[in-house]
């Protein structure tokens, strides 16, 4: 493949959204959850995350524990996996270079943008040691970003949202895996985010998945995992 092995993982409510109608980041993980979630980072080369995801909450996007940092040591790796950003447009005043996404580490940072991010801002990131990858079209060609992902060394990918982001990887058939951790209680909100937003499909063209297991938790929570076939 000359793209990294890709899977999405997501935490929902029981109807479907991933996040209140605010759109702040709501916490939707079990303890249990979050330490899976934590082990599936410390196993992934790179963690991406859409420019809403990015710009809006700024996430660390590192390993937490730190028996699990120093494990990745010991396999030669990083502590943390390369964090990647893809936003359209970088505005001066966004991702400033205080913040978790660039500071929190150590980690490699990698953004992918278009030539609707000024050369100045380009320069600012760059000089803190961001790579920015600058594509030339009006929003960030995500077969293309798979390909650098895959150059640059990332074989296996996290993506964490959000539903946008999700969605168009998804619909490119960019997607291995999808992880989805249901939580017991509702959010609602017809504007509320969810696992795949954008544009969406019509229904000969939807994207269809094998599920390939289900666990159901004593926290109440349930983890389903699916394969897509397109990939
Ligand atoms: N529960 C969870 O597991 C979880 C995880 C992550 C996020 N979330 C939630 O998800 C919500 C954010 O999701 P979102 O859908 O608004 O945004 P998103 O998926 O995080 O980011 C989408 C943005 O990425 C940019 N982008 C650049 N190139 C793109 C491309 N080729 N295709 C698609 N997007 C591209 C677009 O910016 P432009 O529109 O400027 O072009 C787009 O708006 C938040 O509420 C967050 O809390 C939940």
């Amino acid at each position: 493949m000359n793209r990294p092995y890709t899977f999405i993982n997501v935490a929902m409510t029981a109807d479907g959204k991933i996040d209140t109608f605010e759109r702040k980041g709501s916490a939707i993980s079990s303890k249990r959850d979050k330490s899976r979630v934590d082990e599936l980072r410390a196993a992934a080369d790179g963690i991406l995350v859409g420019g809403r995801t990015l710009l809006d909450e700024t996430p660390k996007l590192t390993v937490k524990s730190e028996a699990l940092r120093e494990d990745r040591v010991r396999r030669g790796l990083s502590p943390n996996p390369v964090k990647v950003g893809v936003v359209t447009s970088v505005a001066n005043a966004d991702i400033p270079l205080e913040s978790d996404f660039i500071k929190a580490g150590p980690a490699r940072v990698v953004i992918f943008t278009t030539n609707q991010t000024s050369k100045d801002k380009l320069a600012e990131l760059t000089a803190s040691g961001v790579e920015v990858f600058v594509h030339d079209a009006p929003r960030v060609d995500l077969n293309s970003m798979m390909q650098t992902l895959k150059k640059i060394g990332v074989d296996h990918l996290m993506v964490e949202g959000g539903g946008t982001m999700n969605f168009e990887l998804m619909r490119l058939g960019l997607v291995d895996e999808l992880m989805l951790f249901v939580a017991p209680m509702i959010f609602g909100g017809a504007n509320a985010p969810t696992p795949a937003d954008g544009t969406g499909l019509l229904r000969d063209a939807a994207v269809e998945m094998k599920l390939m297991d289900v666990e159901k938790w004593e926290d109440g929570g349930v983890l389903l995992r699916y394969k897509f076939f397109s990939s």
